[in-house]
């Protein structure tokens, strides 16, 4: 079994942020999957060619700063951009591509380096990390997901409107609940946290118990 703790669950389910924190409790490194399928578009959207993308967005820096990652294309911060609604929308349309997911596969899989590392996405436990030691499947109710969002996009200064953004996560869930390839479902051997009346802080000590059973044996 790998030193892997695996974070899946739909969108704004509070999974990067659980991730980001548990991180720093284990000190084990980060793997945003969520952040290369939105990289992948929007160098999709740029016209690079998708035999192209991969060696693109391995050339991309990321920089952790205060706990939030910062995306660098050359010197252009694109993380904003990354980060849009736009882009998740075209990252889930792309994401269910056989060829995508082919492409993602094996750059996901180098995050993982013997140490310890928290992977954050929709397959990490199901497809991309099936042997690692801890799973968690994150969820919440969409109204609540909306809510989340909405402050974060509000934080980054973008203004969205709330109707919207309910009907988005709701059509992008569907999307990636019933693809073909890697839907977004628990793994068997996971544990399913349903976050819609809990803060971030509870979702936290509870993860945290279980990876000191499960991490320091
Ligand atoms: O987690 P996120 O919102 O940043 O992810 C953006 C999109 O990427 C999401 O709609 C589905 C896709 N995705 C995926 O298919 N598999 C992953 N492991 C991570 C993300």
């Amino acid at each position: 079994m790998d030193k892997i703790l695996t974070i899946d669950g739909p969108s704004a389910s509070g999974k990067g942020s659980l991730t980001r924190a548990i991180a720093i409790a284990l000190n084990f490194n980060v793997l945003d999957s969520g952040l290369l399928y939105r990289a992948y578009a929007y160098f999709y959207e740029k016209g690079v060619t998708t035999d192209h993308i991969g060696k693109k967005i391995q050339g991309l820096s990321f920089r952790f700063n205060s706990g939030d990652v910062q995306v660098f294309d050359g010197i252009e911060e694109i993380t904003s951009l990354l980060r849009s609604e736009n882009t998740a929308k075209a990252a889930s349309a792309l994401s269910s591509q056989k060829e995508t997911r082919k492409n993602l596969l094996n750059i996901q899989r180098s995050f993982y380096n013997g140490n310890g590392l928290v992977a954050d996405g929709r397959d990490m436990g199901t497809v991309v990390f099936p042997n690692a030691r801890l799973k968690i499947f994150l969820t919440a109710s969409s109204e609540v997901r909306a809510k989340r969002r909405h402050i974060e996009l509000q934080n980054r200064g973008q203004e969205v409107n709330m109707r919207d953004l309910i009907e988005d996560i709701e059509e992008r869930d569907l999307r990636d609940r019933t693809r073909t390839l890697s839907p977004l479902i628990p793994a068997e051997d996971s544990i399913v946290i349903d976050s819609s009346s809990m803060s971030l802080d509870e979702v936290l000590s509870f993860t945290k118990k279980l990876a000191k059973k499960e991490f320091d044996k």
